[in-house]
C-alpha cells in the first residue's frame, strides 16, 4: 500500500469548490444573492415566507402560490404529543440548540413520507420542517420554564408567531418586520458549515430530517452560529463604549478568539452586517438602548485597525435580539429558524442531483510496520 501521494489539500477545505448550487451566492467583495436576487433589495421588500417559496422552488410566488404557501405552514405548525412529551423529559437546563436537534431528529418517523426523496415529497417536508422548527423552538422554552406551549395565531407570519408563542403578546406590526428582515439575512448563505453538514448526510441518501439534525448539531458551535450567543457575553462584559477598545486590545493581547470578527469568505466585509447594524440603531432608539450599536461600531474600528478583520452578523445579531427581548440562549435557535429554509433548499437540490459527498485525507500517521501485539493470536 503506497502512502506517499500528496494530492491537493486545503486545510478546513478552504477555498474549496465542494459541489454547484443555483441557491446562493456569497460574493467575498460584501455581496449575497438568494437564486439572482440581491439580499439588499430582498430584505427591504420582500417577506421571509417569499424567500423561504423562492430557496426551495427557485422563483417567486405568485400571489395564489404565495397564500397557499403560508396556509401549509400554518397548518404544518402544531407538534406531535409525544414531541412535546420528549420535551418535558429532557432536564431543565438543556440548551434550546439541543432541544431543537433532538426535536428534529424525533419529528422523523411521523413524517408519512419520510423516505421519499422525490422532489414534490422533500418540498412538502421542508414546509412542515420550517413551521415545525420554529414550534420546537418556542414550545420547548416555554416547557424549559415550566410553562406550557401556547397555540399559533395562523394569521400571524413565521416572524409574529416567534414572539407571540413565546409570550403570548401579539407583538407590533414593526416588530414583526423587522424580525421577517432579520429571518430574510440568515436565510441561506451557500456552502457554510451547517448547509454542508445537510448536504453530506443528505449526500448517503439519508432523509431531510437526518439532515437537519446534522445542521442543527453543526450550527450549535461557537465558530458557526453559536457565535451570536457568544457575542452578547462580550457586550455584557464590555457594558460601555468607553471600554470597548481597551477591552479589545486585551483580548487581543491574549491572543483570544473575539466572536462575531472574521469569515472564511468575506474579506472585504459582511454583506449582512449593514443592514443588521441600522436594526440595531433604530431598535436602540426604540427600546432606549443605545449603547449597543456604539460598543460595537469601536469594536469594529479597533479590530479593523489592529488585524484588518471584519465583523460578521452576529456581532451585532447579538444586541438585536436582546433588545427584542430573547434570552441569549435562543439567539442560535432563532437563527435555525430562517436558515431551516437554506438548508431544506440545498437538501432538495443535493437529492435531485445526488452524488455521494466523500472527500478524502491525508495520511500522516506511522508508515506500515509489522504488529507486535501482547499476543501474536488475539487477547487470551
Ligand atoms: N478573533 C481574533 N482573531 C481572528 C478571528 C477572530 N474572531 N478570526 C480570525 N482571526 C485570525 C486568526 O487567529 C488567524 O490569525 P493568524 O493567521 O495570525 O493565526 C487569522 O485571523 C485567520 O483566521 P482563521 O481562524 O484561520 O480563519 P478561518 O477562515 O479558518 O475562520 C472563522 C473563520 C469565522 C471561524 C473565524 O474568523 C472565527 O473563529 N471567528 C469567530 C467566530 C465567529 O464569529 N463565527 C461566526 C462566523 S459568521
Amino acid at each position: 500500500m503506497s502512502t506517499d501521494t500528496k494530492p491537493a489539500y486545503s486545510p478546513g477545505l478552504a477555498g474549496v469548490i465542494a459541489g454547484e448550487t443555483e441557491i446562493c451566492w456569497v460574493d467575498p467583495d460584501a455581496g449575497l444573492m438568494y437564486r439572482g436576487y440581491d439580499i439588499h433589495e430582498m430584505a427591504e421588500k420582500a417577506s421571509f415566507e417569499e424567500v423561504a417559496f423562492l430557496l426551495l422552488n427557485g422563483q417567486l410566488p405568485t400571489m395564489a402560490e404565495f397564500q397557499r404557501f403560508k396556509m401549509e405552514i400554518a397548518a404544518a405548525r402544531t407538534l406531535p404529543k409525544q414531541v412535546l412529551d420528549m420535551l418535558r423529559l429532557l432536564p431543565k437546563n438543556t440548551h434550546p440548540m439541543d432541544m431543537l436537534r433532538t426535536g428534529v431528529s424525533m419529528l422523523a418517523p411521523f413524517d408519512p413520507e419520510l423516505n421519499d426523496h422525490s422532489h414534490a415529497a422533500n418540498i412538502r417536508k421542508a414546509i412542515r420542517l420550517i413551521a415545525k422548527v420554529s414550534t420546537l423552538i418556542t414550545d420547548g422554552y416555554r416547557i424549559s420554564l415550566g410553562l406550557d406551549p401556547l397555540s399559533e395565531k395562523p394569521d400571524l407570519t413565521m416572524a409574529g408567531n416567534l414572539f407571540y408563542k413565546l409570550n403570548g403578546e401579539v407583538p407590533p406590526t414593526w416588530k414583526i418586520r423587522m424580525m421577517d428582515t432579520i429571518f430574510i439575512l440568515y436565510a441561506d448563505h451557500e456552502y457554510n458549515a451547517s448547509t454542508f453538514a445537510a448536504r453530506v448526510t443528505a449526500s448517503t441518501l439519508a432523509d431531510m430530517y437526518a439532515a437537519v439534525t446534522s445542521a442543527c448539531g453543526t450550527l450549535k458551535g461557537p465558530l458557526h452560529g453559536g457565535a451570536n450567543e457568544e457575542s452578547m457575553k462580550m457586550l455584557d462584559d464590555i457594558k460601555t463604549p468607553d471600554r470597548a477598545e481597551k477591552w479589545m486590545m486585551d483580548a487581543l493581547a491574549q491572543k483570544a478568539k473575539i466572536m462575531g470578527f472574521g469569515h472564511r469568505v468575506y474579506k472585504k466585509g459582511d454583506s449582512r452586517v449593514p443592514i443588521m447594524r441600522e436594526i440595531g440603531r433604530d431598535l436602540g432608539k426604540r427600546v432606549g438602548k443605545e449603547q449597543w450599536v456604539p460598543i460595537c461600531e469601536k469594536l469594529e474600528a479597533t479590530m479593523e485597525r489592529e488585524k484588518k478583520l471584519c465583523a460578521n452578523v452576529d456581532l451585532y445579531a447579538a444586541p438585536v435580539f436582546t433588545m427584542l427581548e430573547f434570552p441569549p440562549a435562543l439567539n442560535t435557535p432563532i437563527f435555525a429558524a430562517s436558515r431551516v429554509a437554506g438548508w431544506c433548499a440545498h437538501v432538495v437540490e443535493q437529492h435531485d442531483n445526488n452524488r455521494l459527498i466523500r472527500p478524502r485525507s491525508l495520511y500522516t500517521g506511522p508508515a506500515m510496520r509489522p504488529y507486535k501485539g501482547i499476543s501474536p493470536n488475539g487477547a487470551k
